[in-house]
């Protein structure tokens, strides 16, 4: 079976007491299962993971890399500055593997910090704005 791995960055284990307003009411846990039970429906081996630090997500993009894994990835806030990050998420999209953008909010209607991302120019595609569901094109886009 295809293996995916959906990989989120800082705070995102905070999903659904963190501004609910923002990022909706569906905590971690609900975020896992219903990304894994899509993944099942769609024939993919789907592994989701969080991390708040840099230098582990980074690690994870390598491991893609290595093992020509697709990658779904909600960089949150390291969107905006990580180049570290870019420099990775590029490696995954060169060894012809997809690395779709994805996150909850739609960052372009936010913040003006947050209407740049140094992970797009990298990325296969961007999914923004559709809360869980963001996720759940993102896999469906890796199917098709
Ligand atoms: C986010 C948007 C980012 O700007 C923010 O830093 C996040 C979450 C989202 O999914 O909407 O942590 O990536």
């Amino acid at each position: 079976m295809q293996k995916v791995l959906v990989l989120n960055g800082p705070n995102l284990a905070r999903l659904g007491s963190r501004e609910p307003d923002i990022y909706g009411s569906t905590n971690y846990e609900g975020l896992v299962s219903a990304v894994t039970d899509l993944g099942t429906d769609l024939g993919l081996t789907v592994e989701v993971r969080q991390t708040d630090s840099e230098s582990e997500l980074i690690g994870w993009l390598h491991e893609a890399v290595d093992g020509e894994i697709d990658v779904v990835l909600n960089p949150a806030a390291f969107t905006h500055y990580s180049y570290a990050l870019r420099d990775a998420a590029v490696q995954v999209t060169k060894t012809g593997r997809k690395l779709i953008e994805v996150h909850l909010s739609n960052p372009h209607t936010r913040e003006e910090f947050r209407h740049t991302s140094v992970i797009s120019g990298v990325a296969t595609g961007v999914i923004a704005g559709f809360g869980v569901t963001s996720y759940l094109l993102a896999l469906s886009a890796i199917a098709n």
